[in-house]
């Protein structure tokens, strides 16, 4: 049985390539997962807008396969599916045909029609990036975003290939668009382990007091993935690993670790302190770039057993590519709770393995009162919050070895979400979905957010561009990334943090 609420108002959810990858991999199957779990409003349509020439029930059987390898809730059973396909309709249609919008607009009209009241409607471009200038107007011109109470557009990233590229974007989306129906997708913010950073900060009055340049060494994020480019060579090539993924996913990240407590749960208050802290970011300067960064290429190697091939042999990418799979940053946060604390932000493709991390490093008692043979295998206490693939919070702590001396070991305590909670997460774009049918922005970026996050990287951007790296692949796949991410905390007596592995509580 599908939910549907009859408190949600009606609803229209277009999908401006609704017989794309990401509506077949990401979006069907988040918004069945919703009708099963959550609930989805009793007068719901989903209208699938796209160029290619397939029927209603086609189009429908191939989402089908999507949500069955793809949805929480697993196998559609037929009943269920067959419900939930009826709201799904085709409008076959060229993106930049101003009859496409015409259509589009009549549909919408004879289903508020037919459910005797106005619905919210929601346009997701679920397109190649190139359209997002594109439709927007398209839609202003057509008056389909004229009712600024019902009407949102859902903007996928990359959000600008650069600072200028975000600039004009916003402005295309803003003569359209207020921004309060502008809603940027960036998938990070709905996992549930980065929602558990506000919670574990500050529904806690624990860590808060010490989570400040007095008692915190470093921070250090991580974002590791084993797999490479996949399918994706072709896009990838003209992106690469900080505008992938620094541009938005680590830094949201790096916001929330050191962000100031919010005074309410409003979604502009959360995105103001979230913005402080980008405008906070000390500037790298241009001839800086090297002594703060390091970029890298993974070359074949081997991964769990199996050999990979370079990222310059992947389907898509030029032999001579010189685009980086990994990007590793030391960043300051320049204000009063985090002068001095350097950030370290790692990511990349073909690592050992999948983790991604926040780990807090405390630093060192200030005074060592045990004895020299205690201490041999004393570590710092330091706290990891492991966003993914297991989800879970580790601290780090001394206690002493039992036996007659005083020994002192690291232990560790963990709190792992399958263990704790019945209900399995939710996948993103479930969270992300229902919010926006919620008309809840908290979890989506602001204009603003995406343009300090650009301004902040322009300098590296550029000072890569300038140098073309002369070592590249500078990384065998299987590995933690280029020797020279060491170096980066090196400098200053740190190191990365190996990943935690949270599976290994013992009940
Ligand atoms: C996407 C990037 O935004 O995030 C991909 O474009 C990357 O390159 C992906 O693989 C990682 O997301 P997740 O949720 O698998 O960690």
């Amino acid at each position: 049985m599908i939910k549907t609420s009859e408190k949600l108002p009606p609803n229209i959810f277009v999908i401006f390539g609704g017989a794309g990858d990401l509506t077949w991999r990401k979006l069907m199957p988040a918004l069945f997962d919703l009708s099963q779990s959550r609930s989805i409003p009793l007068h719901f349509a989903i209208i699938a807008v796209d160029r290619v020439e397939i029927t209603e029930e086609a189009l429908r059987k191939r989402l089908q396969e999507g949500v069955k390898t793809f949805a929480r809730a697993g196998k559609a059973a037929a009943k269920e599916w067959h419900e939930f396909s009826q709201h799904i309709r085709y409008l076959q249609g060229d993106f930049k045909g101003k009859s496409t919008y015409k259509e589009l607009g009549d549909l919408c009209e004879s289903l508020e029609k037919e459910w005797g009241a106005k619905a919210q409607r929601i346009y997701y471009m679920a397109t190649p990036p190139s359209l997002f200038g594109e439709i927007p107007s398209f839609l202003g011109a057509a008056g389909l975003a004229a009712d600024r109470q019902r009407s949102r557009i859902v903007v996928e990233k990359p959000i600008g290939y650069d600072l200028d590229s975000a600039l004009a974007l916003n402005q295309t989306l803003a003569a359209n668009f207020q921004e309060s129906q502008i809603f940027r997708i960036d998938h990070y913010l709905g996992k549930e382990t980065v929602q558990n950073i506000l919670a574990f900060r500050f529904a806690n009055p624990l860590f808060e007091p010490i989570w400040n340049r007095r008692y915190v060494d470093y921070v250090s994020i991580t974002v590791a993935e084993e797999v490479g480019v996949e399918h994706r060579g072709g896009y990838y090539d003209g992106a690469g690993a900080l505008r992938d993924m620094v541009q938005n996913h680590l830094l949201q990240l790096l916001c929330l670790v050191a962000m100031e407590p919010m005074v309410s749960f409003d979604a502009d208050e959360i995105r103001n302190k979230k913005v402080d802290v980008l405008h906070a970011v000390r500037p790298i300067a241009f001839d800086a770039v090297h002594l703060s960064t390091v970029r890298g290429q993974y070359d074949k190697g081997w991964i769990d057993g199996k050999r990979v091939r370079a990222y310059r042999e992947e389907d898509g990418v030029p032999p001579d590519s010189n685009t980086e799979t990994f990007a590793a940053l030391r960043l300051f946060v320049d204000n009063w709770r985090w002068q001095d604390v350097p950030f370290y932000l790692r990511t990349g493709k073909r690592l050992p393995r999948q983790a991604s991390e926040v780990v807090i490093q405390f630093r060192a008692v200030p005074h060592q009162s045990f004895p020299a043979e205690a201490t041999l295998d004393w570590q710092p206490a330091r706290l990891v919050m492991s966003i993914q693939p297991e989800e879970g919070i580790v601290l780090r702590f001394q206690a002493k070895h039992p036996g007659p001396k005083m020994v002192l070991q690291p232990v560790d305590m963990r709190f792992n979400y399958r263990e704790s909670f019945a209900t399995p997460s939710p996948e993103a774009y479930v969270t992300l979905l229902g919010d926006i049918i919620n008309d809840d922005a908290t979890l989506f970026m602001r204009a603003d957010q995406v343009e300090a996050a650009w301004r902040l990287l322009m300098p590296v951007l550029d000072a890569w561009k300038a140098s073309p790296p002369r070592d590249f692949p500078n990384y065998p796949s299987g590995t933690w990334g280029p020797d020279a991410t060491q170096g980066l905390l090196v400098q200053q007596g740190h190191s990365w943090p190996a990943p935690v592995e949270l599976s290994a509580i013992r009940k």
